[in-house]
């Protein structure tokens, strides 16, 4: 069998901070290590360009990135990485996937509905400061997984909805013009550490409590020293549950040092000594990995060059002869040859159709009626319980017209959907 194809992509803005690191870097990092994956980890630049105009930011920030993921121990000669901006193959594809894409499966988006609901909310028109860029997002990140044909994408919770817009995105194509695409699959990993922040929430670059990972030994210790504690008084037994302090060490010290630690703490150890055991536990992990980073971000050109040659193998092995098929199904073709006479036949579907019913981040509940090949035909809108959009699914089943509650994915005809009706009432 061949290898599996994992593939997961990092946005380049903002500075990356402890949260990101025990989230994200450090199980992707420990990941690409093993051998039976082929592991593609790419700088989604052109999508920083959809959550920033500052062209100094995108390339510092690039250039961070880049820097942080290789001093953190990502071999390049041992996985594909590499920006997204040096594979033009990726808009390419883009555009052949937007032209199979329903507007309506993008109206869905999370990131695109929030906004429209802001503007909502202030009375403002409900596209207001929505650029095509933010629509158009699941339909990039589409196409950066299905170039390689990935079939696993490591992802948070967050970006669920984009995978699966990415499946129904690659089952229209292939619908039209044949099996070119993999189904790719999500991989929410629910064991990795959430940090907390200073504050106790999550950490995040929203809430203003992070940590960033390089930051110098002194600015380390300072925010360490800044997290938030009870009053309890040394010697008073403390508590580990809910203690930022004592999860921030936990994701960095072994399981005999987290041990110990927990002892301290029914000790009562006081805030300001365990203060100190977590900034040296820290400083330890990270001191040889911010010394790296220093020596990769003081040679730019290193970096570039590791990137430009990820990117120009990648290309050569997979992207350029895998656009050329697709140039070639969809009719982008040489005009000295003859002309096809015939498009291919229809795959057959393998499996039976079916109703899907589902809710969303939105507080709605959706249905949607998929082809046995996984191809989409009937997209609902949202309702306000399951129970009314059972009803709508119901009498669709019993034959009457969808048109009030759901629209026809494009690519699928009337009657698809009522021959998959038909199927479903059958057995
Ligand atoms: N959208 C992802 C994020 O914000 C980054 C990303 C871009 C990505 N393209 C991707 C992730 C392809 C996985 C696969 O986190």
């Amino acid at each position: 069998m061949a290898q599996q194809r994992i593939l997961t992509g990092i946005t380049p803005s903002g500075t990356p901070h402890l949260g990101n690191y025990a989230g994200a870097i450090r199980p992707a990092v420990e990941a690409s290590r093993q051998a039976d994956a082929e592991s593609f980890y790419f700088l989604s630049d052109y999508h920083a360009l959809i959550k920033t105009g500052d062209p100094e930011r995108v390339q510092r920030s690039t250039l961070e990135i880049a820097a942080t993921w290789l001093a953190a121990g990502l071999r390049p000669e041992r996985v594909w990485f590499y920006r997204q901006s040096d594979i033009p193959e990726i808009p390419e594809l883009t555009w052949l996937l937007t032209c199979v894409t329903g507007k309506g499966l993008l109206n869905r988006a999370h990131a695109y509905k929030a906004a429209v609901d802001k503007n909502a909310a202030d009375a403002a028109d409900p596209d207001a400061g929505v650029t095509m860029g933010l629509f158009m997002y699941p339909l990039l990140m589409a196409a950066d997984i299905l170039i390689f044909n990935a079939d696993k994408v490591p992802v948070g919770r967050d970006q669920v909805q984009h995978l699966e817009m990415a499946r129904d995105i690659a089952a229209s194509f292939n619908h039209r013009y044949g099996a070119h695409f993999a189904l790719p699959e999500a991989a929410v990993d629910e064991s990795v550490a959430t940090l907390p922040g200073l504050d106790g929430r999550k950490m995040s670059k929203s809430y203003d409590n992070t940590i960033p990972l390089f930051a110098p030994t002194a600015e380390l210790k300072k925010r360490v020293f800044g997290i938030l504690t009870d009053a309890k008084a040394p010697g008073e037994p403390k508590e580990t549950e809910g203690s930022p302090l004592f999860q921030l060490y936990q994701a960095f010290a072994s399981a005999d040092e987290t041990r110990a630690m927990r002892v301290r703490f029914q000790e009562g150890i006081a805030w300001g000594e365990a203060k100190e055991v977590l900034f040296d536990k820290l400083e330890a992990v990270i001191a040889p990995m911010r010394a790296r980073y220093e020596e990769l971000i003081a040679e730019p050109e290193r970096i570039e060059q590791v990137l430009k040659s990820g990117a120009e193998r990648l290309r050569a092995k997979y992207a350029i002869p895998f656009i050329a098929r697709l140039r070639e199904a969809v009719g982008l073709r040489r005009l000295d040859r003859a002309l096809a006479t015939k498009t291919p036949a229809r795959p057959k579907p393998q499996a039976r159709p079916q109703f899907k019913q589902y809710g969303e981040a939105d507080g709605r509940f959706y249905f949607k009626f998929i082809d046995g090949d996984g191809r989409l035909l009937l997209q609902s809108q949202g309702f306000a319980s399951p129970r009314v959009a059972g009803q709508a699914v119901a009498a669709i089943g019993r034959g009457s017209d969808f048109a009030p509650w759901a629209e026809l994915a494009p690519g699928a005809t009337a009657d698809d959907v009522a021959r998959a009706c038909e199927a479903l009432r059958a057995g």
